[in-house]
């Protein structure tokens, strides 16, 4: 299991998180993108009588993409079912979930880049056509009876939109994307924490954690959770800016929101690559660590704060990223330099391997 006090990864800690969850969508603070969008599928299905369409949530961990199926599923007044893309092992374990389905029923399916093929291909006509194609018998004498399912919507969260196949994309209706939040969002989710927690803490202590929280709703409460914790122990119970950044600084979680991996990356590829490019494998190789925890968890991160870029010939650090090291930019700027604008400004690039 990882330790690290900003993995992303779920942590048995965690479950002082089911307390804070929120269930309504007029709770959520920023996501303006995707709740207005949500807004209004909800209320034109409800007006309508109708099931929502197929809904796919898609971006960096730990934004919310769980918290949104459920949220859909409350004000739907619908029933939840939850499962992920490595759980359904078999086209039987899906055919079991589906016909358990009733009408306006939500199935929930995580990671669900990673549905093998044989399960993609039963819920292709089960989402398109509501329809489930089963063969009976075997050999010559097999045929395939067609089953009628109700009507239901899945909702699929993936953290990899690139790893998608094209049909499996193209069943859903509707694509979200989930972005960072900003500082403000995140700070009146560190607010309504220590307000339900009954955690004394003034405006700035609130800053100071909201500061170092990635724009990651996950990794806010966590750290919210780790510098309670110290508060308690250490400062008498209340949260202020010193007090949080002495938590925060024990946890090794810089004035950024970075921590020993995320500085020991931009640290290989600077001092090991000369600042790259440098390909993603090579970068895991070299720092010990998986490929894809980089992509998901480190990179999006570092992109949005203009720390790295992906050119085709794979990372770069950039001159902001050698100043927040404290390292000296000494490059000569590279013959084809200009060809990483290619890749700005679109954001999907953050998801394509
Ligand atoms: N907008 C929000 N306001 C308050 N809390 C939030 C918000 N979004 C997420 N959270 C909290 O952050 C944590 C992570 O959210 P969630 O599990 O929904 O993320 P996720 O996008 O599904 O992550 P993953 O990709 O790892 O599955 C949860 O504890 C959730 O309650
Ligand atoms: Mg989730």
């Amino acid at each position: 299991m990882d330790e690290r006090p900003l993995s992303l990864q779920p942590q048995p800690g965690d479950s002082l998180d089911a307390a804070l969850r929120i269930k309504r969508l007029s709770e959520l603070r920023g996501q303006e993108n995707v709740r207005n969008n949500l807004d209004i599928l909800i209320a034109a299905a409800r007006q309508r009588e109708e099931t929502l369409d197929h809904i796919l949530l898609y971006g960096p961990p730990g934004l919310g993409k769980t918290t949104i199926a459920h949220i859909v599923a409350n004000e739907m007044d619908v029933n939840l079912k939850v499962t992920s893309g490595p759980a359904i092992e078999r086209a039987g374990d899906l055919a079991a979930i589906l016909t358990n389905l009733r009408r306006g029923d939500i199935l929930f399916i995580d990671e669900i880049h990673r549905l093998g093929r044989a399960v993609e291909e039963i819920l292709y006509p089960a989402m398109e056509d509501f329809a489930l194609d089963i063969v009976i018998g075997k050999g010559p004498s097999a045929r395939s009876i067609r089953l009628k399912l109700p009507r239901f919507t899945v909702v699929g969260a993936t953290t990899r939109l690139a790893l998608m196949t094209a049909p499996l994309r193209a069943r859903f209706g509707v694509v979200l994307r989930f972005d960072f939040y900003d500082l403000d969002a995140i700070q009146h989710i560190i607010r309504r924490a220590a307000e339900l927690t009954q955690t004394p803490i003034t405006p700035e202590g609130v800053e100071a954690i909201a500061r170092r929280a990635r724009g990651t709703p996950r990794v806010a409460l966590r750290l919210f959770r780790r510098v309670r914790d110290y508060a308690q122990v250490r400062a008498g119970g209340a949260i202020t800016a010193p007090v949080a950044a002495e938590a925060l600084q024990l946890l090794a979680v810089d004035e950024l929101g970075l921590d020993t991996l995320d500085r020991t990356i931009l640290e290989a590829i600077i001092v090991k690559f000369g600042g790259g490019p440098v390909g993603l494998e090579t970068i895991a190789a070299s720092v010990s660590e998986e490929s894809g925890t980089i992509m998901d968890v480190v990179e999006p991160y570092l992109l949005q704060l203009g720390f790295i870029e992906r050119t085709p010939r794979g990372r770069m650090a950039t001159p902001r990223a050698y100043e927040h090291l404290g390292l000296l930019y000494n490059r000569a700027p590279a013959a084809d330099s200009g060809q990483s604008s290619l890749f700005d400004g679109n954001g999907d690039d953050v998801f394509a391997s």
